[in-house]
């Protein structure tokens, strides 16, 4: 005991990097369950930026394990660049350190070209995915015909998969999207590459999950995307192709859930989305521009893996109550409560009305939120700066009401709320 699984609450980016580089601080291992390089998690140490798309954001943390689970689906090129790029910055990313699950699915360049195929022949019915190939992956997965990172085990196997693999999705992409086919020589050739380098980190890490748990060392199950994305109760079908909600963290790692210590929901203290789908709370004009900011401040809502403008709106707690159901979650940690400062008000979704009905939950989850109204409550806002705050008295009184006002809607404690993205600035509840 224990495993603490961190759950991104919203739509994603809510700061599971930085919450997950906070919790790391003792832990054995870190490890990442779901999604693959459409996740961008930040972590800041010292003015220092790390930006991590599959390696565990615990990794920052010396002495911390990181562990890619079965349930991830991987660019083998993305992570051998992401391992050398920490690796320049003194993290160290050897074998031992860094642990990939046999299971685990991989990336290749044919799915990266169904991904943009596909999204190109939806036009405006897009998804909005990263275009990293991550629904083909799952895709390829759940048909039976994936390619496993135990491939990579031995440079032949490697490429011989990759060879088959490709000659069969240059079919798919001739014949469906009428795109020319990839050269399925030279990514076999990369393939045998990657096996080359990758082949001592291939393991059982369900098998290592497990005899760290038993052994009682504390283990992280670092989320990726946020709950609203997952496949089953996310805002389908704009949504992400695997489980990002707590039940993804046992599936995806191999680990039963009697280890489960505390499920840590992440959420803004607003709320924001990339990519195409419904919004209820999302705001417009100089409000949105005011919560995304220029982009002149690195934490500015403009997308770690991609640079898209976030969408930006108010925390709807109708969301965030669904969130803490379907998850389980035992706490909230509530992440730039800084932005907030300044505004001469807040507002919180309480629920939503249609029809001149009002809905506290919602009928039909959220894949069927079209045309339901957020109804607010607005509170005043609070002109101090807050990004020195170390504890709940040094924060004003109107953030501290504002902060139990979710509690008291959620039912749920705040355990930390940070007050900007420096390792340190926390303050603890
Ligand atoms: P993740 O995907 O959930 O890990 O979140 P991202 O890293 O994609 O996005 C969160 C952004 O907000 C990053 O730029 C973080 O450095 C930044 N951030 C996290 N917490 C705070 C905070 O309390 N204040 C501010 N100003 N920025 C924060
Ligand atoms: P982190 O882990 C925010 C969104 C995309 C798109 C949808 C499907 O940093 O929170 P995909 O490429 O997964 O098929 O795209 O999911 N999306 C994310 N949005 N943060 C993420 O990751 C996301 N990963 C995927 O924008 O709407
Ligand atoms: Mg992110």
């Amino acid at each position: 005991m224990p495993l603490h699984i961190i759950i991104g609450a919203q739509w994603g980016d809510e700061g599971k990097g930085r919450i997950t580089d906070l919790l790391a601080e003792g832990a054995a291992a870190a490890a990442r369950y779901s999604g693959g390089d459409n996740a961008g998690h930040t972590v800041t140490v010292g003015g220092e930026i790390f930006k991590l798309h599959l390696l565990p954001s615990g990794l920052i943390q010396p002495g911390v394990v990181g562990v890619l689970g079965n349930g991830m689906v991987i660019n083998p090129q993305r992570l051998l660049e992401e391992m050398d790029k920490l690796a320049a910055k003194g993290v160290d990313v050897s074998p031992g350190r860094v642990k990939i699950s046999y299971a685990a699915h991989l990336i290749s360049p044919t799915h990266i070209a169904l991904d943009k195929a596909n999204e190109a022949r939806l036009g405006t019915g897009k998804i909005g995915t990263t275009g990293r190939g991550i629904g083909p992956a799952y895709t390829d997965k759940t048909a039976r015909r994936g390619l496993r990172a135990e491939i990579l085990r031995d440079p032949a196997t490697a490429a011989e998969a990759a060879r088959a693999h490709i000659a069969q999705a240059n079919a798919t992409l001739a014949q469906v999207y009428g795109e020319p086919p990839l050269d399925a020589e030279a990514i076999a050739a990369g393939y045998a590459g990657y096996a080359k380098r990758l082949a001592p980190y291939i393991t059982d890490t369900a098998l290592y999950l497990h005899l760290l748990l038993k052994a009682g060392k504390t283990v992280l199950a670092e989320g990726a995307q946020g709950s609203l994305l997952d496949i089953d109760h996310g805002t389908y079908p704009y949504v992400t192709s695997s489980s990002p909600t707590t039940g993804g963290a046992f599936t995806g790692l191999g680990v039963a859930p009697q280890f489960t210590g505390r499920v840590v929901g992440v959420t803004k203290a607003f709320q924001t989305r990339v990519g195409e789908g419904p919004f209820p709370t999302e705001a417009f004009g100089a409000e949105a521009e005011r919560l995304r900011g220029t982009g002149a401040n690195p934490w500015d809502e403009f997308g770690t893996t991609t640079g898209r403008p976030r969408r930006c709106g108010w925390i709807d707690l109708v969301l965030l109550r669904y969130s803490a159901r379907i998850n389980g979650l035992t706490e909230l940690a509530i992440t730039k409560l800084d932005v907030l400062s300044g505004l001469e008000r807040v507002r919180l979704c309480m629920a939503y009305r249609k029809g001149g009905q009002t809905f506290e939950e919602l009928p039909l989850g959220p894949a069927h939120l079209e045309g339901f109204e957020a109804v607010y409550e607005d509170m005043p806002g609070w002109p101090d700066d807050v990004r020195a705050a170390r504890r709940p008295a040094h924060l004003p009184e109107a953030a501290r009401h504002y902060l139990r006002r979710i509690e008291a809607l959620t039912v749920l404690p705040i355990s930390m709320a940070s007050v900007g993205p420096e390792r340190g600035q926390m303050v603890r509840f």
